[in-house]
C-alpha cells in the first residue's frame, strides 16, 4: 500500500511543484518511496503541460531539490485517487472544496502550512508576480511544511515502511 499525496496551487509551475520535490526529496531519504507517492496540480488551467517556472527551478536546484513535474489540472477524480491534498493557500484550498459539491472529500483536503513547525503563516505566497525573495520563502515554508507532513504521516501511518 502506498499512500498518495496531491500538492494543489493555482498555476502548477510554482509552488506545488517545489513542495512535490521537496517532498520527494524528504521521501527518498527517510528511504520511504516505495509507501508515498506524491503528484501535483494547478486549480487554473494557465499552464497545463508546462514546466516548473525556471524561477522556482533554478532557486530549488540551489538547494539540490530537482523539479521534473509538467502542469496538469486538478480534476475532480483526484478526491477519489489521492489520500491527502495540500493546498498552498486559502484560495486554491477554496477552489478544491467547490469542487467536492457534496463535501464528501472534505476531510482529505488541508492547507499545507498547517503542517509548518517553525513558521505561523496560513499560505505559501503566491511568487509568481514578484521578486527572488518569493521564491526564497516558498522553499523555506514548504520546507517546513513537507517535514512537518512527514512526522504526520509517519505517526498516522505507524507501519509505513515496514513491508
Ligand atoms: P503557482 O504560481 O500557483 O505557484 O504555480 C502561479 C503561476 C502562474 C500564475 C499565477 C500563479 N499565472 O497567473 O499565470
Amino acid at each position: 500500500m502506498a499512500i498518495k499525496l496531491l500538492f494543489v496551487c493555482l498555476g502548477n509551475i510554482c509552488r506545488s511543484p517545489a513542495a512535490e520535490g521537496i517532498m520527494l526529496d524528504l521521501i527518498q531519504k527517510a528511504g520511504l518511496s516505495d509507501h508515498i507517492h506524491c503528484d501535483s496540480a494547478g486549480t487554473s488551467n494557465y499552464h497545463i503541460g508546462d514546466p516548473p517556472d525556471s524561477r522556482m527551478v533554478m532557486t530549488a536546484r540551489q538547494r539540490d531539490i530537482h523539479l521534473q513535474s509538467l502542469a496538469r489540472q486538478f480534476h475532480g477524480s483526484d478526491f477519489e485517487n489521492f489520500d491527502l491534498i495540500l493546498a498552498m493557500d486559502r484560495e486554491n484550498y477554496q477552489d478544491i472544496l467547490r469542487l467536492d459539491t457534496d463535501g464528501k472529500y472534505r476531510d482529505k483536503v488541508h492547507l499545507i502550512c498547517d503542517f509548518c513547525q517553525s513558521h505561523a503563516q496560513k499560505d505559501v505566497p503566491d511568487p509568481y508576480y514578484g521578486g527572488r525573495d518569493g521564491f526564497e520563502l516558498v522553499l523555506d515554508l514548504l520546507t517546513d511544511a513537507c517535514q512537518g507532513l512527514l512526522v504526520h504521516l509517519k505517526e498516522t501511518y505507524p507501519d509505513l515502511g515496514c513491508s
